[in-house]
């Protein structure tokens, strides 16, 4: 495996007796897109915001392209690009003038087409000599994205990007992330929308409590945990089972309306449908339905509180 372009190890953040994070390890893989999930104060931001250089950990070790956040932390600062969860803009700016200083401030020259770029990605052209006070909650958030973008960072930290944007700018913002990943940007993004995480990431990280609960592809976490049923409508209800399909799992439900089969964790729904072939039911629709994202999160936690956690 690659080296990790981020690598936490033993990574503790305690606020006097309080302990905000707890011994987090996690690597984040060149080019990934990672979703951090966890519930409100699990220590998402605490975390992003150490590998950030924000806030200094009371123990452990963030590395960012292999150099130490602390030691080296004004190489670490120009490699990463973050999007915070609260806005915090001057107020006296426009648009434009954000991203340029932003720009300054790092150090490099925001070239005209790459700020037509942002502005156009995060539908801001029409704004760009605005105030930023003007802008709307959505808008800001937008513009946040862009003010982490200007230094063309290796890692990009999403902070709940799309909290309060629209629909369809949340679907643009989204093709613009896996447009900036194709050009090889890693992303950590944390959210509490799953259909986001869904959408987005390759792997998902879950915190709780400021531990790492698991870190999984998120492909396999949702087979292993969310796993498939196969519904069958029938044309008309059945009182009963037949035994063959009672015996592979199968349970009726709408009323003895409909027969639901969850997947086996190995192999097909070959033999069920052979099964059902075989008993003669008045078979009207067969659909197999995924679980979300969501669903295995709340499972995960419940199963977190289930453990005792002190
Ligand atoms: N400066 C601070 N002083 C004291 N406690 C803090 C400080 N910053 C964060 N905390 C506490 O650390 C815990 C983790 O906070 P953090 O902001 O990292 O959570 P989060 O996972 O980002 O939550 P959310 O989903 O609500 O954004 C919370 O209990 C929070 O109150
Ligand atoms: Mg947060």
């Amino acid at each position: 495996m690659p080296d990790p372009v981020v690598r936490i190890r033993g990574l503790s953040k305690r606020y006097g007796d309080f302990t905000a994070l707890d011994r987090v390890d996690l690597d984040v893989v060149q080019g990934e897109i990672l979703a951090l999930l966890g519930p409100n104060g699990a220590g998402k931001t605490t975390l992003i915001s150490i590998v950030a250089g924000l806030v200094r950990a009371s123990e452990g070790e963030a590395t960012v392209l292999g150099r130490d956040v602390v030691r080296d932390y004004r190489f670490t600062r120009r490699a990463v690009g973050l999007v915070p969860q609260e806005t915090n803009f001057d107020p006296f700016f426009t648009v434009e003038e954000t991203l340029r200083f932003q720009a300054g401030y790092f150090g490099v020259r925001l070239s005209p087409d790459r700020l037509e770029e942002i502005l156009h990605a995060l539908d801001l052209a029409g704004k760009r000599h605005a105030n930023t006070r003007s802008l709307s909650g959505g808008m800001k958030r937008r513009l946040l994205i862009g003010k982490a973008l200007v230094h063309e960072p290796k890692v990009l930290f999403l902070d709940e990007p799309t909290a309060g944007v629209d629909v369809r700018l949340r679907q643009q913002l989204w093709a613009y992330v896996r447009l900036l990943r194709s050009r090889g940007t890693t992303i950590v993004l944390t959210t509490h929308y799953l259909e986001e995480a869904e959408e987005l990431a390759e792997r998902v990280a879950v915190i709780d409590r400021g531990r790492i609960l698991l870190v999984e592809g998120k492909e396999l976490l949702m087979a292993r945990r969310g796993g498939k049923t196969l519904r069958v409508s029938l044309g008309a209800p059945i009182p009963e089972l037949p035994g063959r399909l009672a015996a592979m799992g199968a349970r009726l439900a709408e009323g003895g309306c409909a027969i639901d089969v969850d997947a086996p964790s190995e192999g097909s729904f070959g033999p069920v449908l052979a099964a059902l072939a075989e008993a003669g039911l008045p078979i009207g629709d067969v659909e197999t339905r995924r679980a979300r994202l969501e669903e295995v999160f709340v499972s995960l936690l419940g199963d977190g509180a289930a453990g005792g956690a002190p």
